[in-house]
């Protein structure tokens, strides 16, 4: 799954229709306010807005002002060490509003949280509260423990824990788009990586909490949600009234059939999972969106094997001739890891060639990063050299770039379905919305006062920088 921009997304003022944001609110309605920042991958974003659910209801109010928070709140990834050195830094700047705040609690929660534990407390003395991802209905019990003066501490992993019930709190949402959790937890067992140690097993929520809470955001006039799970292909739940076993390609259908007028995405698709029935059930309805995350790591057969991510090269391959018959203009997108564990040039080279097979629209690519207690960390030596693993890793950047850009060249003179975000980043003359195929296309407004945000406009593309599409609208 894409990792997000760090920190706390840019809040936007223009949001529409959102149905309850404590931000909203008169700041004096609550005595306590918290202010959370968020890092690592979406499901760390969907899990602070049931935070702030669960906080809400306990009397705080959300703040983006530092100063105002009586509790600070670091929701943590643990997958790279990069990822845990950002943290610590942030940490270290929190010190000088802490000294001068009598009473300010500090929080670790998320994976960091649920890896390091106790632990934490000793290393960083800032933090009062450590909180791992399943026991945020624990925080408001934990605060006040941590608000007597003792350190508190809850890390428990849970086999059901799903916050399937709490209503998120949409707390940075643009008021268009909207993450919904359908599961937690991971049982593949990648060497690699943290994330089963950090989130525990993994369990489907029940589908009628989910089909709830996406039928709530429509009526609150978001236009698209994105399903998310590190697996969302092994989503699996019986619903024993209705005598009916629901696998994530009918999950998918029943998300897709809530709305036409809603854009359904889902990230992380596992290649060895994603059936058939699903591509299918991407093809059968317009508003599912012809894009897959299908995550390849590496293109050697022999790394693969050691990454335990239980496909081949070939079996991927197919996958993604598959998706084009079935899927034709759909999408794809990948990880990949350069310089794991006694990677060779020959498996270096395995991995640019199958970019290259895959044809990949984008990817999110990084160097090997050792993480204590993985499988890899107990059973291999990191014996690649982080001059060689960078090295290897622009290289495949660098074709990453020419692969976007052809992929790019392709959509020249096509005309696209394009969701009205808001504006371009760059220039309010400009809108901003993402095809059904996730590409960014930014087009000229009419006038400045045109309301178009959470529309759908047919654009047709003109031009392109390196990652963006420019484009027109048709003429209607
Ligand atoms: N469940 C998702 C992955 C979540 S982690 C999936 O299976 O695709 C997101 C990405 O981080 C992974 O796909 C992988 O490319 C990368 N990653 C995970 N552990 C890593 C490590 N130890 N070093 C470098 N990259 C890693
Ligand atoms: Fe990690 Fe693999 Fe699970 Fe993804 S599928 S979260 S890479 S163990
Ligand atoms: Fe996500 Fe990072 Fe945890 S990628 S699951 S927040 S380790």
């Amino acid at each position: 799954m894409d990792l997000m921009a760090i920190g706390d997304k840019v809040h936007d003022e223009t949001r529409q229709g959102e149905a309850f944001s404590p931000f909203a609110n008169d700041p004096n309605r609550y005595a306590k306010h918290f202010y959370i920042e968020s890092y690592g991958c979406a499901m760390n974003f969907a899990d602070s807005e049931v935070i702030a659910s669960i906080l809400n209801n306990a009397g705080f109010g959300a703040t983006r002002n530092l100063e105002e928070a009586s509790l600070i709140l670091l929701n943590t990834c643990s997958i790279r060490e990069k990822a845990e050195q950002t943290v610590r830094k942030r940490l270290t700047e929190f010190r000088k509003i802490k000294e001068k705040t009598p009473g300010l609690l500090i929080g670790m929660l998320g994976c960091m949280a649920e890896r390091l534990k106790a632990q934490l407390l000793e290393e960083e003395k800032l933090v009062d509260l450590v909180v791992g991802p399943d026991a945020y209905r624990s925080l408001p019990a934990l605060i006040e423990e941590a608000g007597s003066g003792q350190k508190a501490v809850n890390v428990l992993l849970s086999r059901d824990e799903t916050y399937g019930d709490i209503a998120p709190i949409r707390i940075d949402s643009n008021g268009i788009s909207a993450f919904v959790s359908i599961m937690r937890g991971c049982n593949n067992m990648c060497s690699f990586c943290v994330v089963p140690f950090t989130r525990g097993r993994e369990r489907s929520r029940d589908a009628n909490s989910i089909l709830h809470e996406v039928s709530n955001l429509v009526e609150n006039g978001y236009k698209e949600v994105t399903l998310l799970g590190q697996n969302v292909d092994s989503y699996y739940w019986i619903d024993e009234q209705k005598d009916e076993t629901i696998t994530f390609a009918l999950l998918l259908e029943k998300v897709a059939l809530v709305s036409p007028d809603l854009r359904v995405r889902f990230s992380t698709s596992h290649p060895k999972d994603i059936t058939d029935e699903v591509l299918h059930t991407i093809a059968k309805y317009e508003n599912i969106c012809k894009y897959i995350h299908l995550p390849v790591q590496s293109g050697s057969n022999r790394v693969l094997q050691l990454m335990n991510r239980t496909y081949t090269r070939e079996w991927y391959m197919a996958k993604v001739d598959r998706i084009r018959e079935l899927l034709p203009g759909c999408g794809i997108s990948s990880d990949i890891i350069t310089g794991f564990c006694t990677e060779t040039e020959d498996d270096h080279r395995d991995t640019l060639d199958i970019m290259r097979y895959s044809g990949y629209d984008m990817s999110y690519m990084y160097f090997y990063s050792e993480r204590p207690g993985t499988l890899a960390a107990r059973r291999y030596t990191d014996d690649i050299p982080e001059e060689v693993k960078k090295r290897r890793l622009q290289e495949v950047v660098d074709l990453q770039g020419i692969l976007s850009t052809q992929s790019n060249q392709n959509d020249l003179g096509k005309t696209f379905k394009v969701l009205v975000e808001g504006n371009s980043r760059k220039n309010e003359q400009e809108w901003m919305g993402r095809t059904s195929q996730n590409k960014v296309l930014v087009f000229p407004k009419k006038n400045i006062d045109e309301q178009l945000k959470g529309s759908y406009v047919m654009v047709k593309v003109t031009g392109h920088t390196r990652t963006t599409l420019l484009g027109e609208r048709n003429k209607e």
